[in-house]
């Protein structure tokens, strides 16, 4: 008869070299949003607005460092072009900053789940997550319609995604009421004045970001990475050990 203990380090071996070919070339370290909007092609404006204003540096570090997701809307550099002259120089840095951050949202949203999402989104412009920079969306089936209040656009192809970043074409710059609304006929809403009696008012529809995380549940995503692998090799040394047990 043969040993069972002998029979399940030979099953440990097996499912040990088995693992090693079909984790090793899954996970070639974190999402480089460089990397996928170079791939992507034409998005070479936006690509250079994310470096200008060290957003992918900061992108890069939340996809390797929380679970929470991301969305990014991307514009193409036609779109970029199609703006009136002179619209990116007009407003500063500070605002540039905001802009990029308008095009990202913190939380993971599959094209699916933008059917339910509430508006207003909460985007990544603005000191906290308090709906200054707010952006909304209406779907119809696979639509996504994205509106500012400025300008209306449509997703119109998913560049990537996975189950904590989506990132999507949009073929016109996302441009926030809170920079390019209302003519400039009083003061504008943007600058912040000296002191502001008033400054607490804050939306009370705000949960604590962070703490709440409704976004993660949702990744079933495309999920071909190394922790659906993990998953499935679990399983299986699992059963290996039980099936040595039941041996003995
Ligand atoms: C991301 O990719 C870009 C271009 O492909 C590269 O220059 C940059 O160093 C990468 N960043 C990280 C954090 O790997
Ligand atoms: C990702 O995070 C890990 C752990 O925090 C860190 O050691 C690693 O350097 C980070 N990688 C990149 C490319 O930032
Ligand atoms: C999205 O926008 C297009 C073009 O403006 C419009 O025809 C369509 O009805 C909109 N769909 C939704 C769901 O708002
Ligand atoms: C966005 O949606 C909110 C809530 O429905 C609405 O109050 C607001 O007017 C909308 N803004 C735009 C620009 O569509």
């Amino acid at each position: 008869m043969a040993n069972p203990v002998i029979h399940f380090f030979g099953i440990l071996f097996l499912l040990q070299t088995i693992s090693a070919q079909t984790i090793a070339p899954a996970p070639a370290g974190p999402t480089n949003i460089t990397k996928v909007l170079e791939k992507a092609g034409q998005f070479t404006t936006f690509i250079k607005l994310l470096k200008a204003t060290q957003v992918a540096d900061r992108i890069n570090s939340q996809l390797n460092n929380s679970n929470q997701g991301l969305t990014i809307f991307a514009p193409t550099d036609n779109a970029f072009a199609t703006l009136k002259s002179g619209t990116l120089n007009s407003i500063s840095t500070q605002d540039q900053l905001q802009l990029v951050q308008f095009h990202i949202l913190p939380t993971l949203y599959t094209m699916s789940q933008f059917q339910t999402a509430s508006n207003p989104l909460h985007t990544q412009a603005g000191s906290s997550d308090d709906g200054q920079y707010p952006l909304n969306v209406t779907t119809s089936g696979n639509q996504v319609n994205v509106t500012t209040g400025v300008v209306d656009t449509t997703v119109s192809n998913t560049i990537y995604s996975d189950n904590q970043l989506a990132v999507y074409q949009v073929d016109q710059v996302l441009l926030p009421l809170a920079l390019f609304g209302a003519p400039p006929t009083a003061a504008p809403a943007e600058a912040p004045a000296p002191s502001k009696p008033e400054k607490n008012v804050r939306a009370a529809s705000d949960a604590p970001s962070g703490s709440s995380d409704s976004s993660t549940d949702a990744s079933n995503a495309v999920a071909v990475n190394g922790y659906t692998v993990k998953g499935a090799l679990v399983v299986a040394v699992i059963t290996a050990i039980m099936m040595s047990v039941s041996w003995l």
